[in-house]
């Protein structure tokens, strides 16, 4: 009889694959982070990053509402506001998305990040419309955020096929009048507030 060959088993076979360790498994793999949104660029070719609104940026929008004059924080709230609360700035940054949309635009040039634009609307569904609002950091005016901000909001509200969107400017506040008056808005004069006008645009 011949003799049964003795079988080594912690020999490594060089023909078995073996399925991973478990430890290799079951380890949190290593997702590379896929920026959002969109690069965009201002009339004098500097270049933010425009997307959705999220929690992480609660700190750069307080500090964005630090740098604002208090003339550009009565423009945007209708009245005069010392700091942005951080229970309002949470709330600011987490959306209903079903019922809102809000826009920043992130200057990733410096660090950390900073916010120079927030445009968003509030919907209606009742009134089938939205409440527009928009802000620009007033190193960043004049060169097209503003613009950009409104007509993506406008672009939105279409989508979502609402019948108008409006929102409230002081009636000193040219610079918004202007810019809805070129968007095709139209004003329209609010007895019990004045000072106030309702800018409308029909979708
Ligand atoms: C109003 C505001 C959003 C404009 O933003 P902006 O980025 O400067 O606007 P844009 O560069 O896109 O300008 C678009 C148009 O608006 C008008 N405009 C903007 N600033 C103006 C100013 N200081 N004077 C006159 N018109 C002005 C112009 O018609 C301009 O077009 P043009 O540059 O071709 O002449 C910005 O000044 C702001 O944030 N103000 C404080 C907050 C506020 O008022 N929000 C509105 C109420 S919700």
């Amino acid at each position: 009889m011949l003799p049964i060959p003795a079988i080594d088993f912690s020999a490594p076979s060089q023909h078995a694959v073996l399925p991973p360790r478990s430890r290799d498994r079951f380890a949190p793999r290593l997702v590379q982070e896929v920026p959002k949104g969109e690069i965009v660029s201002t009339h004098d070719q500097r270049q933010l990053r425009l997307r959705s609104i999220d929690l992480t940026d609660v700190d750069a929008l307080r500090r964005c509402f630090v740098r604002l004059s208090p003339e550009d924080i009565r423009r945007r709230f209708l009245h005069a506001m010392s700091e942005l609360p951080l229970p309002m700035a949470q709330r600011l940054c987490q959306i209903d998305p079903a019922l809102e949309t809000a826009l920043v635009l992130v200057d990733e040039s410096v660090a950390p990040a900073e916010i120079r634009g927030v445009g968003r609307i509030y919907v209606d569904e009742a009134a089938d419309s939205a409440e527009f609002s928009v802000l620009v950091e007033h190193d960043w005016s004049r060169v097209g955020l503003g613009a950009m901000l409104m007509k993506r909001l406008v672009d939105d509200c279409r989508r979502r096929g609402l019948a108008e969107v409006w929102g409230y400017v002081l009636l000193e506040n040219r610079p918004m009048l202007e810019l809805c008056k070129e968007l095709g808005f139209v004003r329209r004069l609010q007895r019990n507030e004045p000072g106030t006008a309702q800018i409308t645009l029909k979708l």
